[in-house]
C-alpha cells in the first residue's frame, strides 16, 4: 500500500519529501521543533489546497485528511472552520504541529484537575502563517475554535501518527473524560461524533 496523498501540488509534494527526511532522519528528538519551519513556509503560501478540501460543513468543522504516512509516524490533515464553530475540550496523545492558512482560530489550554477542567494561560490566537506545537508531554489539552463568527478559517495539522485513527480523549467541563476516535470526513474511517 502507497503513502496516501490526496494534493496534486509541487509546493505540498516537496513539503511532504522534507518531512518524510526530517522524520526518517531524527527520530523523536525534537521533532516538533524541527517541524516548525517546514509548515511555516507551506502556510505562508495560500495557493495549493484545492477547493475540495476548504469546504466547510454547516454543523460542524471538518477534518480532511491530506496525507498519510504508510508507516503511520505521521499524516497531515486541513480544519476547516465553519463560522462560530468550536471543538470540545481534547487531547491528542501524540505530538502535533498546527499552522494557520487562512482566517484565524483560537486554542484554550486546559488541564485535568480533580473534578474540572483548568484554565492554562489566555487563549492563544493563531493568523496565517503562524505555527503552534503541541506536546503530551508539556499538556495538550486544549478546546480549538474559529475567532471568527463571519468567515471561514483554515489551518494545516501534523500529528505524530494517523490520527484519525488514534484513541483519545475529550473533556466535560466536570472533567469528565469520554474516549473518542475522530475518523476523517473524507475517508471511510467511522467518524465518531464529528470530532
Ligand atoms: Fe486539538
Amino acid at each position: 500500500m502507497p503513502n496516501t496523498s490526496l494534493i496534486n501540488d509541487t509546493r505540498f509534494d516537496n513539503f511532504i519529501t522534507q518531512l518524510t527526511e526530517l522524520i526518517e532522519g531524527n527520530a523523536t528528538e525534537r521533532l516538533p521543533e524541527k517541524i516548525k519551519p517546514l509548515l511555516m513556509d507551506l502556510v505562508a503560501h495560500d495557493d495549493w489546497l484545492e477547493a475540495a478540501y476548504r469546504q466547510p460543513h454547516p454543523d460542524h468543522y471538518q477534518q480532511y485528511l491530506l496525507y498519510k504516512d504508510i508507516q503511520n509516524r505521521f499524516s497531515v490533515v486541513a480544519f476547516v472552520w465553519g463560522p462560530g464553530q468550536y471543538t470540545p475540550i481534547h487531547d491528542h496523545q501524540v505530538w502535533g504541529v498546527i499552522g494557520m492558512l487562512s482566517g484565524a482560530e483560537q486554542s484554550q489550554s486546559y488541564r485535568q484537575e480533580g473534578r474540572e477542567m483548568v484554565l492554562v494561560g489566555a487563549p492563544v490566537v493563531l493568523r496565517p502563517g503562524d505555527v503552534e506545537i503541541l506536546s503530551p508531554e508539556t499538556g495538550d489539552i486544549h478546546q480549538v475554535s474559529n475567532y471568527f463568527n463571519d468567515q471561514v478559517s483554515i489551518s494545516i495539522h501534523i500529528y505524530g501518527s494517523d490520527i484519525g485513527t488514534v484513541n483519545r480523549f475529550v473533556y466535560t467541563p466536570e472533567g469528565k473524560a469520554k474516549s473518542f476516535i475522530s475518523g476523517y470526513a473524507n475517508s471511510p474511517l467511522p467518524a465518531q461524533g464529528g470530532i
